[in-house]
């Protein structure tokens, strides 16, 4: 499915302006610059339709892309980074946390993690959403080539040991790296599973 064409075809700063939904969704959170639009554009191999930044907060809306009529990969802006003004970190976390909580068809959210930073108090809320509206989630460590293969299992292992009571969290943790394509092809597989056929 990841071969087909993306289109951007919606974006919303508001929960009434989200799409009506009509095939299966999947949607990537996390904290700001963690490398939520980097992994789009990997799991896609389309670079450009989703827009990255050295700077984080670029991506501002729910931006809703569409594989063919098969899969809607949604991505989220970015919470927690320093520099907004408070209203503005505000309006967005209650966006997205609307969103994972109370969005209709929404298949799996894939919660993004710095695999270098590991869990920020703001993805332990999301999780506690998450769980409470029974959204199915999966943790996946991000921009692996910056530690050693032997953190990167570390990280995935206290990750999985602090989430072992939860219900809704899909397992293993996936790693990948956008930058050396590492865990892509095995991240494809998984949510590949999910499209419509
Ligand atoms: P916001 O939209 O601000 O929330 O950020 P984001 O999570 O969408 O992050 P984005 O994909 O824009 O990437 C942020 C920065 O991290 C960019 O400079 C990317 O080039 C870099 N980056 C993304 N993925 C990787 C990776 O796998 N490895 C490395 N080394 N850098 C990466
Ligand atoms: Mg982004």
């Amino acid at each position: 499915v990841f071969r087909n064409k993306l289109d951007f075809f919606a974006a919303a700063k508001i929960p009434s302006s989200f799409p009506p939904p009509t095939i299966p969704e999947i949607a990537f959170a996390g904290v700001s610059n963690v490398g939520k639009s980097s992994l789009l554009n990997a799991l896609t191999r389309q670079w450009g339709i989703v827009r990255t930044s050295d700077k984080p907060g670029l991506t501002q809306s729910i931006n809703f892309f569409k594989l063919a009529s098969k899969l809607c990969l949604v991505d989220l802006p970015g919470y927690g980074f320093a520099y907004a003004k408070d209203e503005v970190k505000e309006s967005w976390q209650e966006l997205v946390k609307e969103y994972v909580s109370n969005r209709v068809g929404l298949d799996r959210v894939c919660l993004l993690v710095h695999t270098k930073r590991g869990m920020k108090p703001l993805d332990y809320e999301l999780i506690d959403l998450m769980e409470r509206y029974k959204t199915p989630y999966q943790i996946v460590l991000t921009k692996t080539d910056l530690v050693f293969p032997i953190d990167v299992a570390r990280r995935a292992m206290e990750i999985q040991e602090s989430l072992k009571k939860n219900k809704s969290v899909v397992k293993p943790v996936m790693m990948v790296s956008s930058k050396t394509g590492a865990g892509i092809r095995n991240l494809r597989g998984v949510l590949g599973k999910l499209a419509r056929f």
